[in-house]
């Protein structure tokens, strides 16, 4: 079979592409010890409400003035249901579900994660501007998906 000159070197410069992402991730994962965001430690999500610190969501204030902020997602809420922070906050967010998959993201900010059950998600922004922030579920979990929200409050 005559496979064209060209062609040849567009399949070839694909195939050493795929390579080098590959070498990349598998870098950054053995080197790095880089994991999903969703990868941070397990927790039994049949024990989530009995399980220290998601017996007691919401949002706790750091030595270091930065916040952590531990939220439960289950069909079809985030609790807390809402959080006030000053402007300039640094937040870490964690996250688990006792259920489904669900999605955390907050559109504008670098937060977007998965929250499988059993493990615990995590990520960190700080809020510069105030104002009021929608906190979604991103990943489709049942019929109440679309009302699957919460706010994140900037003052
Ligand atoms: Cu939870 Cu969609």
């Amino acid at each position: 079979m005559h496979v064209h000159r060209l062609e040849r070197l567009w399949m070839t410069i694909g195939v050493v592409m795929l390579a080098v992402f590959l070498a990349a991730i598998t870098a950054a994962a053995l080197i790095d010890h880089m994991v999903p965001p969703s990868h941070v430690q397990t927790i039994d999500p049949t024990r989530v409400a009995q399980t220290p610190p998601f017996d007691h969501p919401g949002l706790h204030k750091l030595p270091d003035g930065s916040y952590e902020a531990y939220y439960n997602a289950r069909i079809f809420s985030f609790t807390p249901s809402k959080i006030t922070i000053p402007r300039g906050a640094k937040v870490t967010f964690y996250a688990t579900s006792p259920d489904v998959v669900h999605g955390f993201s907050i559109p504008l900010t670098g937060v977007n994660m998965m929250v499988v059950p059993g493990w615990v998600s995590t990520a960190t922004h700080t809020f510069k501007d105030p104002g009021t922030f929608l906190l979604v579920c991103n990943e489709y979990c049942g019929a109440g998906h679309q009302r699957m929200a919460a706010q994140v409050e900037v003052k």
